[in-house]
């Protein structure tokens, strides 16, 4: 039996605890906003925070997060930097086919919650393991500095 809290919401998993959150998340929480991509820690599709660090949640099994805090794309606008990024998001219309954007927003918060004035290079490499296949870097990165001019 393992114990997760996902955004505040204590939940139990009474199955292998080497699965991966992912599975956790989506098919027994019913929380569908985390994409699957790749499953191998390569696209970022799947990132959400433990304890406010973004992690892959298709590599990371449930025992790993059990007594953390995990944190979702359904959670995020309940933290104030992470309202700014998705006010930022629609503001400049950054979604394309939206499939990646999950895990770019869970990244692009962790950015911004440890740096609140990123540098583009900065930006680069704190989303360079989320890929988008729509190639919506450069509105991406705008929205990260929209979204820190707006917390500032
Ligand atoms: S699905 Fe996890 S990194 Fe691609
Ligand atoms: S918006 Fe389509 S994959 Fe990124």
């Amino acid at each position: 039996m393992t114990d997760l809290t996902i955004n505040g919401v204590k939940h139990t998993h009474n199955g292998d605890a080497a699965m991966p959150l992912l599975w956790f998340i989506r098919d027994e929480v019913g929380m569908t906003g985390t994409k699957f991509g790749c499953g191998v820690a390569q696209c970022g599709a799947c990132t959400v925070h433990l304890d406010g660090q973004p992690i892959r949640s298709c590599v990371t099994p449930v025992s790993v997060a059990a007594g953390k805090n995990i944190t979702t794309i359904e959670g995020v606008a309940s933290d104030k930097v992470g309202a700014a990024v998705q006010a930022s998001w629609r503001k400049l219309d950054v979604v394309q086919c939206g499939y990646c954007q999950s895990g770019q927003i869970m990244s692009a918060v962790a950015l911004l919650a440890k740096n609140k004035a990123p540098s583009d290079s900065d930006i680069d490499s704190a989303m360079g393991g989320n890929v988008c296949r729509c190639a919506t870097y450069v509105r991406i990165r705008a929205a990260i500095h929209d979204a820190a001019t707006a917390l500032a």
